[in-house]
């Protein structure tokens, strides 16, 4: 028997027959599982979805006594809410059965994987640079070439995502244009499972992500690497590459659909004033949207002669302040699909600790900097530290984003800013 309740009213045990609303908004990429997990249920809870239908049949927790088959009206039914902590007493620092605060341990195939990505960087840097070379002189683009590189990345980022993507957006200046391209065909892949579109699909926004800015060999190197403003004309020129790169590709056999699409609207912007096509909204694809993000995201987190790299949560915190630029629902599935988190952002770690991210530390800026304030299990505040976690950590890790509303704090922006201005001792 299926029954429809409140995200709210799920509770661990019931068994997930189906998520209503836009598929966009609900959390999880399958959609039929038992709710096992405090973290399963605080995602379902906080989710936008408008309502959570459960099989009764396969759950231990029943959620209604009168269950209502399919096609029957909603009706929103109260489960058993499980404990959710309500402060009203003043914050306890200091707490001295705080949680233990653990030596991190090690993911052990994350180094090993890095050490691979290396290599499959360096055969991809050869590859892509051909590839231009064979564009600049006028000849057609091997596109077939292009699709066992983005296999190889795909696997690559299938066993451990961080370890390709780290590596490559620590790119010399003078090997952005190249290795720009193999980022975003790691980004593309790794942002397309995230959100669970097909692997054939997945394939194609590799070798996208490889062929976007190929229009970029008609743009003059003393433009492309100027170190500082651009004249009209330049820029005439710069923001010519989407349509040269679009008439490349079609001139050339075997390109995929996404990379056409990819090449031409990747610097299209949700408000419409992008270009070439000042597309905005519906206009503009999935595979416009995601190539935007990625495109900028990369850009943004690597070394330029104009600027220096920005940390990952810095990247993510101003690409999410430029109203208008990105699809802003599809920007946070992309952090998500990389683990990457605005600062000020409040998320869980395995520890059973909240923190909030402050930032990114480290030479490479691969560690996230969380500021721990509350211990999930004592429901109590603990005094303010700072635990730095690596790419490379199994225990302790970011599990993911949570909600200040499911766990009531009574004033989240307050307590926020409290958290974020504490001295530490
Ligand atoms: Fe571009």
């Amino acid at each position: 028997m299926l029954v429809r309740i409140k995200p709210e009213d799920a509770a661990i045990g019931m068994f997930i027959h189906a998520f209503e609303g836009s598929w966009f908004d609900h959390p999880f990429w399958t959609k039929h599982f038992r709710i096992e997990t405090a973290e399963q249920l605080a995602r379902i809870r906080s989710s936008s979805i408008d309502a959570v239908v459960i099989d009764q049949s396969r759950s231990e927790v029943t959620p209604v006594d009168e269950p209502a088959a399919e096609p029957a009206p909603i009706r929103f039914l109260r489960a058993e809410r499980s404990p959710r902590p309500i402060r009203s007493e003043p914050v306890v620092f200091g707490n001295p059965s705080g949680p233990p605060r653990d030596e991190p341990r090690s993911r052990p195939g994350y180094d090993a994987e890095r050490r691979r990505a290396g290599q499959i960087i360096d055969k991809s840097r050869i590859a892509v640079v051909d590839m231009f070379e064979t564009a600049r002189l006028g000849r057609a683009i091997e596109a077939r070439r292009m699709a066992p590189l983005a296999r190889s990345i795909g696997k690559s980022i299938e066993r451990d995502a961080r370890a390709l993507i780290n590596l490559v957006r620590l790119k010399e200046k003078d090997e952005y244009t190249y290795l720009h391209s193999v980022a975003v065909c790691a980004l593309m892949m790794n942002f397309g499972r995230h959100l669970g579109l097909d692997e054939d699909v997945v394939q194609d926004l590799g070798v996208a992500g490889l062929l976007h800015d190929v229009g970029k060999v008609a743009i003059a190197d003393e433009i492309l690497n100027k170190n500082g403003g651009l004249s009209a004309g330049e820029l005439h020129s710069v923001r010519g590459h989407p349509d040269a790169g679009r008439q490349l590709l079609e001139s050339s056999p075997g390109v995929p659909d996404a990379a056409l699409e990819v090449s031409l609207r990747h610097h299209e912007k949700v408000d419409g004033s992008g270009y070439p096509g000042g597309l905005k909204g519906d206009e503009l694809s999935l595979f416009a949207r995601m190539g935007a993000i990625c495109d900028v995201y990369d850009a943004v987190t690597s070394d330029r002669p104009y600027k220096n790299a920005w940390a990952p949560c810095d990247a993510l915190t101003e690409m999410q302040s430029w109203t208008g630029h990105f699809d802003e629902p599809l920007l946070a599935k992309f952090a998500d699909s990389l683990g990457i988190y605005a600062i000020g952002t409040l998320v869980r770690l395995s520890t059973g600790e909240l923190g909030i991210v402050m930032g990114n530390a480290g030479e490479a800026c691969e560690t996230v900097v969380v500021r721990v304030f509350f211990d999930c299990e004592t429901l109590l505040e603990c005094e303010p530290f700072d635990r730095p976690i690596a790419p490379s950590a199994e225990n302790p890790r970011i599990t993911g984003r949570d909600s200040p509303t499911f766990w009531r704090f009574p004033d989240w922006d307050a307590m926020r800013f409290r958290v974020m201005a504490a001295q530490l001792t």
